[in-house]
């Protein structure tokens, strides 16, 4: 096979930053993907619907002309959230998910939640509109070992909420273990999960043999073989439950080569065409389309997109770019460590 059209896909969880990171990493999704989920972990963060509507106009404005993209917006979920205001911002078409960090799981978590059972009154509501919920998998104690966070998160916190509230739709982002896999896989299908590229690809050995190499450090963490085996098993199994979320996470590359360095790998460039290599590797090309274009659009009930794109093999590997400029410094782009031959173009 050597080209394969599919309808034009959705990122179901990326993150945009703000300013010249916004303007330098938007139009890299917006040129492949019809829509995407934004996380609001910004400083400060989202929080209320007027800040989301704010930021989806900061969005649109730095979008490239000719660019059909739509920004899902999403909320910041803090342990003072008011439910009326996220309800609101619902019903107004204006948010599509929120999104619970758990307090200093990760990259601006700091004003997440401490005690899940303090928003409870947030969850109910949300279970009652049919809001979903976008969950950071990870307990933050630090007695857990980061390898074992997600593991301990489903058992500590996600089944007790799930337990509580049976009807609130639930996506599990970025997971990364069986564990999450298994979890997903033994509920109803208003649990779900969005799986990243970069987790499709490397494991803990990516980040950790053969000298320390921080572009593959994000969280959750990516974890040993067995684990990516499995993930890349879920997407590719034609499961509507499992759907891409990138999770792509720019940082300037200086604060990621450092002693204390960023989590986030940024792969929206390259994202359709890594996919591709992932599913082409599993004998899966069939089913690369309900995994970037389909399953997300039915979880959040909504139509697929109507454009296509179309992605071609080349004979010769495709050069993307080893990083992207933007006004401060430079974002670091994945490299998957195998050549990609790839390319995502629109369909003629
Ligand atoms: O690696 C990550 N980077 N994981 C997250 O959960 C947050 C993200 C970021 O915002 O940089
Ligand atoms: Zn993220």
């Amino acid at each position: 096979m050597t080209t394969l059209t599919i309808r034009r896909p959705d990122d179901w969880h990326v993150h945009f930053r703000d300013g010249a990171v916004l303007e330098a990493v938007l139009p890299h999704t917006s040129k492949d993907f019809g829509r995407a989920i934004v996380m609001p972990n910004l400083v400060p963060p989202v929080v209320t619907t007027a800040d989301a509507e704010a930021y989806r106009r900061r969005i649109l404005s730095a979008l490239p002309d000719g660019h059909d993209f739509r920004p899902l917006m999403t909320l910041y979920l803090t342990e003072t959230t008011d439910a009326d205001d996220v309800e609101k911002g619902f019903r107004d078409g204006l948010i599509s998910a929120v999104k619970l960090y758990p307090a200093g799981a990760t990259t601006n978590s700091q004003s997440g939640v401490r005690d899940v059972a303090r928003v409870y009154p947030v969850l109910e509501r949300m279970a009652e509109i049919g809001l979903p919920l976008c969950v950071h998998g990870e307990v933050t104690d630090p007695d857990i070992d980061i390898f074992d966070r997600e593991a301990v998160f489903i058992e500590r916190v996600l089944a007790p909420v799930r337990q509580r509230f049976p009807a609130l739709r639930i996506v599990m982002e970025h997971v990364t273990t069986k564990d999450g896999v298994d979890y997903v896989r033994s509920q109803a299908e208003n649990t779900a999960a969005t799986i990243t590229v970069h987790h499709l690809i490397i494991n803990r050995n990516a980040i950790l043999a053969g000298g320390i190499r921080p572009h593959y450090y994000c969280l959750p963490v990516a974890k040993r073989e067995s684990h990516r085996l499995a993930l890349v098993e879920a997407a590719t199994s034609g499961d509507a439950r499992f759907f891409l979320g990138t999770d792509s996470a720019p940082h300037p590359t200086h604060l990621k080569e450092a002693a204390c360095g960023c989590a986030g790998v940024f792969s929206s460039i390259n994202a359709m065409a890594c996919l591709a290599e992932v599913f082409e590797a599993a004998g899966a090309m069939d089913r690369l389309e309900g995994f970037t274009s389909l399953n997300g659009p039915a979880f959040y009930r909504m139509e697929p997109n109507t454009a296509e794109v179309t992605l071609v093999r080349r004979p010769e590997p495709v050069a993307y770019p080893a990083t992207v400029p933007f006004d401060g410094g430079a974002i670091t782009v994945f490299d998957p460590i195998f050549p990609i031959h790839w390319e995502c173009v629109p369909a003629r």
